[in-house]
């Protein structure tokens, strides 16, 4: 068993409610510090909640007042005045900071396959990867000057059954039951790596209060890079339709419907699979372990237990219409 505390910030949200789970089941001594907004995921019985909002570190002094954490894990921070605010806030009183990065930070399109740890940081088309490269950026630098104890961890794709992984989220499933084209960017063959929040937790539980994880960075992500047009069809199956997917260029896309293109072409759009050997051998018994064929079934069965959750964006439906028909 782990021995230790840890602060989560952040705590209820698609990945962070899975490590929080799996700190507690390692033995680890488990505080989450969140505004208490969120319902969607209730936290466990014997998890230590704290009211605060980052963005208000008076909060947080007041709240934590001069505790001290062998691991503080921050979920997020999106800009480096986040990052800042926090280095104020913890600096000499954690043994670990795990700053949550993404990914989507890595040079896309990447020059070569798979990704490690070494594929350079360089995202000119997401400003959100961007960010995250200048947070990253602030603790290189505090640990280089100061020893500051980061490590930082990029997710890729990561999902629990709330979390549809699709351009159109349920408006998509809603045209596949209905039987209407389904547009699928590019030809639908590109990779995608896409991991279970379960999975993720193992190996992010895996490297906190680890001495060799700090200083340094990994990506965890699973092993399991399936192509869109099987993503889009286990879940169209899982509804109990046939896929009818179209194909649309992610540049067309783009065109239609501006605010989809960052995450496009600067993500979705390219194929993305990962070497996670760097973090295998620190955590030995980190694997995939549950697919998004078997994801997609038990993400269909939460929307259908939760009909509120079934929204139809009207104007995005109507953009796919137009994305879908034919030009010649
Ligand atoms: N999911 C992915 O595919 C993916 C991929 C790459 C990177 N990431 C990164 O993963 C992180 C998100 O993780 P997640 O999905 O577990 O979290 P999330 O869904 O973004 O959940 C947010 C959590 O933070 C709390 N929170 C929000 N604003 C807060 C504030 N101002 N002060 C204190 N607590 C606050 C929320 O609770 P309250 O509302 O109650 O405060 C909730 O517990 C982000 O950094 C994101 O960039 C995700």
């Amino acid at each position: 068993m782990a021995q230790g505390s840890v602060l989560f910030i952040g705590g209820t949200g698609i990945i962070s409610s899975a490590c929080v789970r799996q700190a507690q089941a390692s033995g680890l001594a488990v505080t989450v510090l969140n505004r208490g907004e969120s319902s969607t995921r209730p936290l466990p019985d014997g998890v230590e909640s704290v009211r605060g909002d980052i963005r208000s570190p008076d909060s947080v002094r007041e709240a934590l007042g001069g505790r001290e954490f062998d691991t503080v894990a921050e979920f997020v921070a999106f800009a480096p005045e986040h990052v800042q605010a926090d280095l104020e806030l913890f600096e000499g009183r954690t043994g670990q900071y795990v700053f949550i990065s993404s990914a989507s930070a890595y040079q896309t399109p990447p020059s070569r396959l798979p990704i490690t740890e070494s594929t350079p940081l360089r995202n000119p088309f997401w400003q959100y990867s961007r960010d995250k490269i200048a947070c990253e950026d602030v603790l290189v630098e505090a640990y280089r000057e100061r020893g500051f104890p980061a490590t930082i961890v990029r997710p890729s794709h990561t999902y629990d059954r709330t979390a549809l992984p699709t351009m159109g989220g349920f408006t998509d499933i809603d045209r596949m039951l209905r039987g209407a084209p389904v547009v699928v960017h590019g030809d639908g063959t590109s990779l995608w790596t896409i991991t279970h929040n379960t999975d993720f937790a193992v190996a992010f539980v895996g490297i906190l209060g680890r001495p060799e994880a700090v200083g340094d960075s990994f990506h965890i992500t699973g092993d399991h890079a399936p192509t869109w047009d099987q993503i889009y069809t286990w879940l169209a199956r899982a509804a109990g339709a046939e896929p009818n997917l179209v194909h649309v260029a992610s540049e067309t896309i783009a065109a239609i419907r501006p605010e989809l293109g960052p995450g496009l072409i600067g993500d979705k759009a390219h194929s993305m699979v990962f070497d996670n050997s760097k973090v295998k051998a620190l955590v030995p018994e980190f694997r995939t372990t549950v697919t998004y064929a078997d994801a997609a079934r038990e993400t269909i069965a939460w929307f259908d237990a939760h009909p509120k959750q079934q929204v139809v964006d009207a104007e995005l439906d109507a953009a796919f219409d137009r994305m879908a028909a034919p030009v010649w």
